[in-house]
């Protein structure tokens, strides 16, 4: 019996120690953070260039972060996200996000490069995966007490296989929030760049995810994924 609880048990901690650098606050930025090495100037032009875009960016309910701090430490170096896989053909720039915090609403855009694909010649699940649960997860920070939380369950439905090349925006909104828990929805989907061309987005995954602040953040024994 204790043999099939540790196999059990050795997957969720492996997660939980990956998300014990959650409690940091993901606002805080580092100043020592390494330059982006690689920018793909053309792709933030079109992004910069599209009408949602630019409401978003006059939106004064709305704060913007460019950078990689916009995200919970952790998340770079454990997950695709902008740390060990940013740079020329992986993520072609920093993710763009857009938040209101008090609303929990968040929208931010990627751009997916070429080597971010599965042997069926798509963008990776892991990939549309991470982008959801950073994105979620960033969306609803804001609501909890402590402004900080783990992911105790984060519910994906793949919808179509994202082509290399793609630039997606995120669209994520807390659905519910009470206590320490937070309900968070969200899609991914192709953001169509060219405002005049008739273009309909793809829809890439749609996405829930629970978020606690637990009560004892040391013990994460509890995690469901
Ligand atoms: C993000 O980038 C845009 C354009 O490059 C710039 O106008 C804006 O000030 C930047 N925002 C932050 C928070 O760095
Ligand atoms: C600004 O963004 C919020 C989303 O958080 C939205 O509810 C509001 O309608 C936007 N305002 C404008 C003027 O677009």
């Amino acid at each position: 019996m204790f043999k099939g609880l540790v196999r059990k048990t050795i997957p969720l901690v492996a997660f939980g120690v990956g998300i014990a650098g959650f409690p940091r606050d993901w606002r805080a930025g580092h100043p020592q953070d390494t330059k982006l090495l690689h920018i793909n100037e053309e792709v933030l032009r079109q992004i910069q260039s599209t009408k949602e875009y630019k409401q978003l960016e006059s939106n004064k309910s709305l704060r913007q972060y460019n950078s990689s701090n916009a995200f919970p430490g952790q998340h770079h170096n454990n997950y695709v996200g902008t740390g060990l896989l940013f740079g020329p053909d992986l993520f072609e720039i920093d993710p763009i996000v857009f938040i209101d915090e008090e609303k929990g609403e968040l929208t931010s855009f990627y751009h997916l490069g070429d080597k971010l694909i599965s042997q069926d010649g798509q963008i990776h699940n892991g990939v549309v995966s991470t982008i959801l649960d950073e994105g979620l997860c960033a969306a609803g920070f804001p609501l909890l007490p402590a402004k900080k939380g783990v992911t105790a369950k984060l519910l994906i439905d793949f919808k179509n296989q994202a082509p290399p090349q793609s630039t997606v925006v995120l669209r994520a909104k807390v659905k519910e929030a009470k206590g320490r828990k937070v309900v968070i929805g969200g899609y991914l989907e192709t953001l169509p760049l060219d405002d005049n061309k008739a273009e309909k987005p793809l829809l890439i995954a749609e996405s829930t995810c629970i978020l606690v602040q637990p009560k004892w953040f040391k013990y994460f024994t509890w995690l469901q994924i």
